[in-house]
């Protein structure tokens, strides 16, 4: 493969007081000088996942992973296929990787901290960005080992129509329970009770939807992908050994001071359990999880849905504040690259 001259990289360019800003982040274009060593591999970067962490690996407090100092590469989860392996390393040209090289276009990366996608019938390899990457296993280990769903029980999830949200859901319906979606708009209602099956969509922008939801009575598990006001509502509507799902609060991420919770005294009245979790820390059970989420997708039981922003790695910065303002149904995902000649499988 002829290399290019120079590259471009995304690096971070100041804090953010609340919202990003278009001066948050700046293209960097350096110069091709990247070579293999010893157990690494040269991958080049073909999509890239925009995640709501990312306004927190930006956020200068102590956090699950440091956050990301100015100058340097913005953290990001990418898919790429390897075009250079060095001495001894377990990867050949043209293997389809996955790994955290961050908003470049190119990347040398330590054999350990490269995945080699597992392909197969019915599986295409952006699915590893997210029904078998993050969000899949945020949604299975959440439901499971945090909400230890049970069939017949009322599961209520909130950013529904987003990427683990669509897929709580999903493997909701699939355990046997009853399953309540909340989204901000009513396309992406419609979407979740016609295409993913959930019994019932409620739009959290209508002025009736306080009211709709107490209609559905109260609920054993609720999956927070939002928090604040809405947390603090559901809080009200548990019902008695309720168990809450602290998945995330992107509704939260932005401010500068997040508020606190007004309804908390119902986990003590409903002896409700209310747990954060972070799904890394079941990194040793990701074999068998994906192997489950595999057979789902090949079956078709799971639907899969991605919003893929076209243009580039410049366009990831863009992007990115679409996650805060609901422009997204599925996963969010950035076109980076075509495969390079050479790459084993095709989109
Ligand atoms: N704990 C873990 O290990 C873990 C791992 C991965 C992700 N997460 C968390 O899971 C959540 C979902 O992540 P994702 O990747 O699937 O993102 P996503 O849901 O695909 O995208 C974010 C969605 O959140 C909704 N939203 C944004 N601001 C909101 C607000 N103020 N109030 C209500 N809804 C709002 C928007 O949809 P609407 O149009 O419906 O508003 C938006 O489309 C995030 O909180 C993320 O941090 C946690």
């Amino acid at each position: 493969m002829s290399r290019p001259t120079q590259y471009k990289r995304i690096v971070l360019n100041s804090r953010p007081e609340a919202d990003i800003q278009p001066d948050t982040f700046r293209t960097e274009v350096v110069p091709f000088n990247l070579k293999p060593d010893k157990g690494e591999a040269l991958v080049q970067c073909t999509w890239l996942s925009l995640d709501p962490a990312m306004r927190g690996y930006i956020r200068d407090v102590r956090s699950y992973l440091p956050p990301v100092q100015i100058g340097e590469t913005m953290r990001a989860l990418g898919l790429g296929v390897v075009v250079e392996a060095g001495p001894g390393s377990k990867f050949k040209v043209g293997d389809y990787v996955s790994g955290t090289w961050g908003m470049t276009e190119y990347a040398v990366m330590k054999d350990k901290h490269l995945d080699r996608l597992v392909l197969a019938p019915g599986i295409e390899p952006i699915d590893y960005l997210n029904v078998l990457g993050t969000s899949g296993l945020t949604a299975y280990f959440g439901l499971k080992k945090i909400g230890e769903l049970k069939a017949g029980e009322v599961l209520v999830v909130s950013g529904a129509a987003g990427s683990v949200g669509a897929l709580a859901c999903q493997l909701g319906k699939a355990q046997g329970a009853t399953v309540y979606a909340i989204a901000g708009s009513k396309d992406k209602c419609e979407w979740l009770e016609k295409e993913l099956g959930v019994d019932k969509a409620f739009n959290y922008k209508s002025s009736t939807f306080h009211a709709d939801i107490k209609k559905i009575g109260y609920l054993d598990v609720y999956f927070d992908n939002v928090g604040g006001d809405m947390l603090d509502f559901l809080l009200t509507r548990l019902k008695k050994d309720a168990r809450i799902i602290l998945c995330g609060a992107i509704s939260a991420y932005n401010a500068t001071k997040p508020k606190g919770l007004q309804s908390y005294m119902n986990l003590i009245s409903q002896r409700a359990k209310i747990q954060g979790f972070i799904v890394m820390d079941y990194a040793s059970e990701y074999p068998a999880a994906i192997a489950e989420l595999s057979k789902g997708l090949q079956s078709g039981t799971i639907k899969r849905k991605f919003h893929i922003v076209q243009g580039g790695i410049e366009q990831a910065p863009i992007a990115l504040p679409m996650l805060f303002s609901g422009g997204n149904t599925g996963k969010l995902v950035v076109k980076v690259s075509e495969e390079p000649r050479g790459a084993k499988v095709k989109l």
